[in-house]
């Protein structure tokens, strides 16, 4: 079974798609990291992310960089939303998605372009969103938590120039699959969020297996 959760920064969907791993006991990728790991090998090689070929020259990193907790920055995540614009970053890191989604016994994948380009075989697929004022407020409190003093504001208006760039560029915008299910966490506490999905699949699942019988 492949399930695909794809949406905005700080909608939730890493989280949703962690519990969903558990709970159907299968692997999760979060396809945000391979961008980020990316955009971190053209930082620490003083390269300029928005050259596409920049960012090419720096798809090949070792696996060994996925655990970088400095990965998880805000630096590497807004410079991730510039080189995952470029159509030929996307393309190197195509097949390395495709293979993990394709895993016999299926898995959980979250991105962007997961129910659209990576797996829209996928067996289910969740958009998830919330308002980018949430979205900010989470995102905000999470970053005091790592010690930032960035303000609220600063945050939201990163938000929305993260929100604008990913959905208007041309190669695999942030767009809601036509078959996604969408679930919007805006009033919604963690474990009401990954109840809501669980239940969400579980339904997609059984009517799936209605159409075969
Ligand atoms: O949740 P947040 O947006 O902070 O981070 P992320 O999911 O790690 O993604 C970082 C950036 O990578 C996003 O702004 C997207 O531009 C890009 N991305 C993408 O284009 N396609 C994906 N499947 C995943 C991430």
């Amino acid at each position: 079974m492949i399930i695909a959760v794809d949406g905005p920064a700080a909608s939730g969907k890493g989280t949703i798609a962690r519990a969903l791993a558990r709970h159907y006991g299968l692997p999760h990728l979060d396809t945000g990291l391979l961008y980020r790991a990316v955009a971190l090998t053209v930082m620490r090689n003083e390269l300029d992310p928005e050259k596409e070929a920049d960012a090419v020259a720096s798809c090949d990193f070792p696996d060994s960089l996925l655990d970088d907790p400095a990965l998880r920055g805000d630096e590497a995540g807004k410079a991730a939303s510039i080189v995952s614009a470029h159509p030929l970053v996307r393309a190197a890191l195509l097949q390395r998605q495709r293979r993990f989604a394709q895993q016999p016994g299926g898995a959980v994948l979250d991105g962007r372009d997961i129910g659209t380009v990576i797996a829209p075989e996928a067996d289910a697929k969740l958009f998830v969103k919330a308002t980018p004022m949430i979205r900010a407020r989470r995102r905000h409190e999470e970053l005091k938590r790592g010690g930032s003093t960035v303000t609220y504001d600063r945050v939201l208006a990163d938000i929305r120039a993260r929100d604008a760039r990913d959905s208007s560029r041309s190669a695999a915008p942030l767009v809601q699959a036509p078959d996604a299910m969408l679930l919007d966490t805006s009033f919604l506490s963690i474990e009401a969020a990954v109840q809501k999905a669980i239940a969400l699949v579980d339904a997609r699942i059984a009517s799936n297996a209605d159409v075969e019988r």
